[in-house]
């Protein structure tokens, strides 16, 4: 039998995931995370699902490749299909933030205190960060993952409180000792600022307003950079 061996964002999810956890893979695709920590003894029990039949059958066929047993495929709309009770932690990784959010949002009971959900937004973080923040949840570890060459945030979530800056939205919650956090913070500069360059060209006297918001950002994200820095270099 082959060996499945994870890209790091994915490793890196499976290693926060608690031995014997009821596991629910949401958007899973390839359903690599469940196939691998089933085949490694890691969960109880797990749930491989998808908004479509054709991710859902590549998920089947990769536990029929590796020999994973025991594996739910299902077939839905973000957590619509799974009961509070089948899962205690849930992945939602690999789509964009405003996705992740939408999922959450048609299922409060994630915010019940007794799910923890592990999160990693491919896009739009920030929307995300923000979507929690104001529905009851609290980001309790953060870190990043580069894969490929790209910078992912990966979120460990629970029901609870917090408050964040407009820099901790989009330079992250808990990232001031990451190795990483100074690159994340910088990209997001540059993100940021080829929009301001945007709003700039536009006629529109809202897309101006739009424009010294998000310098505003920019300012607060240089603050943190300098935090980060202070935090990290001796
Ligand atoms: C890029 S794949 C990510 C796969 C895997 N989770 C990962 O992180 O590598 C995104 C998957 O999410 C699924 N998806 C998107 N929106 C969804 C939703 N509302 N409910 C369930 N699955 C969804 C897509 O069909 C797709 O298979």
């Amino acid at each position: 039998m082959r060996q499945l061996e994870l890209s790091p964002r994915l490793q890196l999810l499976a290693d926060w995931v608690p031995r014997g956890a009821r596991f629910a893979d949401v958007g899973t695709d390839h359903a690599y995370l469940p196939v691998w920590l089933t085949l490694h003894g890691r969960v109880t029990s797990a749930i491989a699902s998808d908004l479509r039949k054709g991710p859902l059958e590549r998920a089947r066929e990769t536990g029929r490749t590796y020999g994973a047993e025991g594996i739910d495929y299902r077939l839905g709309d973000g957590l619509v299909g799974i009961r509070p009770e089948e899962a205690d932690t849930i992945v939602i990784a690999g789509m964009g933030g405003e996705n992740i959010a939408s999922i959450l949002a048609a299922a409060p009971w994630t915010a019940d205190g007794e799910h923890t959900l592990l999160l990693s937004p491919h896009t739009k973080a920030e929307e995300l960060r923000l979507f929690l923040m104001d529905h009851g949840y609290a980001i309790r570890r953060e870190a990043l993952v580069r894969d490929r060459g790209t910078l992912y945030p990966v979120m460990e979530v629970t029901a609870g409180e917090m408050t964040l800056a407009q820099g901790q939205l989009w330079g992250g919650a808990r990232l001031l000792h990451d190795p990483l956090g100074d690159r994340y913070i910088i990209e997001k500069i540059i993100r940021l600022m080829g929009a301001i360059a945007g709003k700039n060209r536009s006629e529109r006297p809202e897309d101006r307003e739009k424009a010294d918001g998000l310098r505003d950002t920019v300012t607060a994200l240089l603050a943190m950079r300098e935090e980060w820095r202070h935090a990290n270099c001796p």
